[in-house]
């Protein structure tokens, strides 16, 4: 354990008061803090100040010192254009009624601008609202500037942003006529009690990604089942692509989307009394992998192009498939029935973090050079790691790490395709080879430290993805 043992006691309240499992590099950067904050004061009596109503502006600064805020406009388009078309147009459909939407953990407010746009396209009624929380008040006075640079609007369709957002200076603004439909509230989601979506009933959606990524498996557990019990019957939760759950909540179902998952909870069925009190065991990630050791080539039937990743590359191009973009491929256009029942997906990946030093970034950022070192430090792990033999759970871990500070980065998400599909979870593999594609496609990936260039990437990514949505077709 790094860091002072005296701080425990400390430690221990803060995981318990937030819900994340604490890094060591967060440890050691926390236990400086203390003994900056602290001022004298013993590790117990400071425990006594900060659960006191006169410690609440520290308590404030050593939480902010702990989160991530790392956002964007349209963060995983892919996911977007899924939910777009196989939840909220059906939504928007058979309620005719205001929707009432929740971004839990919005951090400064992207997430937030990206529902409204999204409902308004979807012709959602203009009485729908977006309720934006965090944990951290910091970020939410950021996100009530509802102020974006240009960077940040690149990840916006261009008809989309010359609709919804208008120059203000250096930086773009969305559009008044939708914030409006906006309200923000600082909100812990370890405490209770929850939100409640106007006009009662519970929420239509609720957002809730990246967050839980932090979270330790029980924390992640209870505020499921929480959020859960937010919903309006009929209603979703939408986690991101790295927090899929490998225990659903009796009370939600799986719509397995082509390349997302999403929660339901079905119409007409109570929901549960009391599932606070829930810690259900085992949650944790491990899902028993196939064997120790992310090889990053796979161990059974190897695909074909997997082997360009570690070897001197070998295939040659195949035509690299387009990309999906948003608004929705044809392909992804058809929307499923939402509440289909389909098997959970196989993985949980808990939080626990890796080396991960940005876990202290107190500043809401996009994705800054900061984000992009701790990005490339992490995957350097995950091939130092592959080198050594870590398990795969751990590989699994540190890339979805890795991909919450740089979405973009796409030999990460490639390698990531590799591990799941060496696991058999096909459909999983398919959406991150999908999303490398589209990253790489889009320019957004930037060339990182390894051996495969960005073209070459391309075709790998295309090919894996191609090959595996081949198979399935088949069978
Ligand atoms: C990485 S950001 C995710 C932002 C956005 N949802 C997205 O996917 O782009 C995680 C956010 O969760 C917030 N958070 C962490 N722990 C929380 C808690 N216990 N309750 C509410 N928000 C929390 C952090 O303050 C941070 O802003």
């Amino acid at each position: 354990m790094a860091g002072g043992a005296q701080w425990s006691e400390v430690r221990a309240f803060l995981t318990a008061h937030t819900g994340m499992a604490l890094s060591v590099p967060q440890i050691r950067r926390l236990d400086e803090r203390l003994v900056a904050r602290s001022q004298g004061l013993t590790p117990h009596q400071y425990l006594m100040f900060l659960r006191s109503p006169a410690g609440t502006t520290d308590l404030e600064d050593l939480v902010a010192a702990l989160v991530v805020n790392k956002t964007d406009l349209f963060r995983d388009d892919l996911q977007l254009a899924a939910f777009r078309s196989q939840v909220l147009t059906p939504l928007v459909a058979r309620r005719r009624r205001p929707l009432r939407v929740w971004s839990a953990g919005c951090a400064t407010g992207e997430e937030v601008a990206t529902l409204l746009v999204l409902l308004a396209e979807a012709g959602a009624d203009p009485g729908s609202t977006v309720l934006g929380t965090d944990i951290s008040g910091e970020v939410l006075n950021r996100a009530r500037w509802w102020s974006y640079s240009r960077e940040q609007l690149n990840r916006v369709p261009p008809e989309l942003r010359s609709r919804y957002f208008t120059r203000s200076g250096a930086k773009e603004s969305l559009s008044p006529a939708l914030r409006e439909r906006a309200s923000f509230q600082c909100h812990n989601l370890m405490a209770r009690p929850y939100p409640e979506a106007p006009g009662g009933g519970g929420f239509d959606v609720i957002f809730c990604r990246n967050v839980l990524i932090y979270f330790t498996a029980e924390a992640f557990q209870r505020t499921v089942e929480a959020l859960a019990a937010s919903l309006a019957p009929g209603g979703t939760l939408v986690l991101s692509a790295s927090e899929p759950l490998l225990q659903v909540p009796p009370s939600l179902r799986v719509h397995r989307g082509e390349q997302a998952f999403f929660y339901v909870r079905p119409e007409g069925e109570t929901p549960p009394d009391a599932p606070l009190a829930v810690a259900a065991p085992g949650r944790v990630a491990s899902k028993p992998s196939p064997a120790a050791g992310f090889s990053v080539r796979p161990k059974e039937a190897p695909p074909p192009d997997a082997s360009v990743m570690v070897s001197v590359p070998r295939r040659g191009a195949s035509k690299a498939s387009a990309a999906a973009d948003f608004p929705v491929r044809p392909k992804e256009a058809a929307p499923g029935a939402p509440g289909a029942v389909a098997a959970p997906p196989s993985v949980a990946s808990k939080a626990s973090p890796a080396a991960e030093k940005g876990g202290l970034s107190a500043t809401p950022q996009p994705t800054t050079p900061d984000a992009f070192l701790e990005a490339d430090l992490l995957f350097a792990c995950v091939l130092d790691g592959a080198a050594s033999g870590v398990p795969d759970s751990v590989s699994e871990r540190d890339l979805r790490r890795c991909l919450s500070f740089d979405p973009d980065h796409a030999a990460a998400r490639y390698l990531l395709g590799l591990l799941l599909e060496q696991c058999r979870r096909a459909a999983e593999a398919t959406g991150e080879y999908r999303r490398a594609l589209q990253s790489l496609e889009a320019g957004r990936a930037r060339p990182v430290p390894f051996f495969l260039n960005p073209d070459r990437l391309r075709i790998a990514c295309a090919h894996a993805a191609e090959r595996l949505e081949s198979s399935r077709r088949k069978r």
